[in-house]
């Protein structure tokens, strides 16, 4: 074959990628609705014991990773709201004392929940942890990540619309499974579900806490709101937005110059993550608005290379589920995640799996009809993992044919890995609960938008 051959050969594969979708994957499962797990089943049974601490979860708890917020619940009485600390090769104990809340919803009263800021710990450390000091204690445990830098590896877990059925075990097992280990987890939306009982049954946020504390009472998980958690029901006398979600997961928002726990941003190691609210207002002079636009000015990529977004409705999504819900934020902040280089927006709402290639569609103007998303190497990738198995069931419905955007597809819950290597590669892999825990269904070597802008989804 001469070189006009492999010319045109080249041209016809370029046009075959560009103007077809990627992969819809054929994998064939059981679609069954998903079942909450019954109230009696073990991963909700409470701790043993005089008003010992349950539902234990951490999360970041500053701006650069040497905090933690350490929360719990303790249902006889209010008890201490000491947090004993220690590193694991000291025996010298540090205290430090939180607070303690409750609140009301329609007829539930809340336990007693606490919250501790522990500040100032040493990078890349690991602590024990001690909470129900005076009645029932129990220890934990967490490793703080290493210092904010260009070139530090770091594992992120990626979970979203969890819930507390069968199938939410199961992903939550295979994550703890997976033989690449997350470090943190970042959550894109919808925890509990208890909205889907009758007058929002606040018992089963108890019980979504006691069922995820086996892996957030030992390391992080850095929260965004979903739909699930506005928890919004003025026909019961429930007329505050998010107040379940925002008594029980603090957040560190404030450190990121933020007026609301809802949107704020965090490094860790070497990554800048910044979490938005969909379920909050975001045009033009509103407080999240103003706090992205001069947060997204802030960010350093010669500090922290990786600009990763957590959202919890996604912008491209191709199933024909919650379809074009995310299109007015997208309007008004995608044309900020491409002149800001973002890496990658994960969200979560619709119930599987897909990842986009690199593209934008940041020239629509109303009087020029030009709605195409195009390639675009400054872009984000955009994946949607909001596979973590809840109540609601599978999206089995795909738009056809599959957009040209969409790389690849499938109605299957599971989680994902982002295995951060170095300023410039990252690896990322997408694990079906279907698969043994090493089994990637599907992956990608993301190369970062700052430090190796080469367009490595096509
Ligand atoms: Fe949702």
């Amino acid at each position: 074959m001469g070189f006009s051959w492999y010319y045109f050969l080249g041209i016809l594969l370029c046009i075959i990628n560009v103007c077809r979708g990627g992969i819809t994957s054929s994998y064939v499962r059981n679609v069954e609705s998903s079942e909450d797990m019954p109230l009696d089943s073990d991963v909700f049974k409470a701790p043993h014991g005089y008003n010992a601490p349950q539902q234990v979860h951490i999360t970041q708890g500053d701006d650069v990773g040497k905090g933690v917020i350490v929360s719990w619940v303790t249902v006889n009485e209010p008890g201490s709201n000491i947090v004993l600390y220690w590193k694991a090769n000291s025996k010298i104990k540090q205290k430090a004392k939180g607070t303690v809340t409750t609140y009301k919803y329609y007829t539930y009263t809340s336990g007693y929940i606490h919250h501790c800021s522990i500040q100032n710990l040493k990078y890349n450390t690991k602590y024990y942890y001690m909470v129900g000091i005076g009645h029932t204690t129990r220890t934990f445990w967490f490793v703080t990540p290493p210092p904010v830098g260009p070139n530090v590896p770091y594992t992120f877990g990626l979970i979203g619309d969890l819930g507390q059925t069968y199938d939410s075990n199961m992903t939550l097992t295979h994550y703890e499974m997976n033989p690449t280990k997350g470090q943190t987890v970042l959550f894109v939306g919808d925890l509990s579900y208890a909205d889907k009982y009758p007058n929002h049954d606040n018992n089963r946020w108890d019980t979504w806490g006691r069922f995820v504390e086996r892996s957030n009472a030992y390391q992080p998980w850095i929260w965004t709101a979903g739909n699930h958690d506005v928890d919004f029901a003025p026909e019961i006398g429930e007329p505050e937005p998010f107040k379940p979600y925002t008594h029980r997961y603090p957040v560190p928002y404030k450190a990121s110059g933020s007026t609301s726990p809802l949107w704020y941003s965090i490094k860790r190691a070497s990554a800048y993550i910044i979490v938005l609210s969909t379920y909050s207002a975001t045009t033009k002079y509103t407080p999240q608005y103003k706090w992205l636009e001069a947060e997204l000015k802030k960010v350093n990529r010669e500090e922290t290379p990786w600009l990763i977004v957590l959202m919890h409705c996604p912008w491209y999504n191709s199933y024909d589920y919650h379809y074009m819900e995310g299109e007015t934020m997208r309007v008004i902040y995608e044309p900020w995640f491409v002149k800001s280089k973002v890496d990658m927006v994960f969200a979560g709402h619709v119930h599987a799996y897909e990842r986009s290639k690199r593209i934008s569609n940041v020239d629509y103007k109303i009087i020029n009809g030009e709605c195409t998303p195009v390639n675009n190497p400054s872009a984000p990738v955009y994946i949607t993992i909001g596979d973590g198995g809840n109540i609601e069931g599978l999206a089995t419905k795909l738009t056809e044919p599959q957009p040209m955007y969409s790389a690849y597809r499938e109605s299957s819950f599971g989680h994902a890995i982002l295995d951060i290597k170095n300023r410039t590669h990252a690896y990322y892999s997408w694990h079906r609960n279907q698969d043994g825990f090493s089994a990637k269904a599907d992956s990608f070597l993301f190369f970062n938008r700052y430090w190796h802008p080469v367009d490595e989804s096509y």
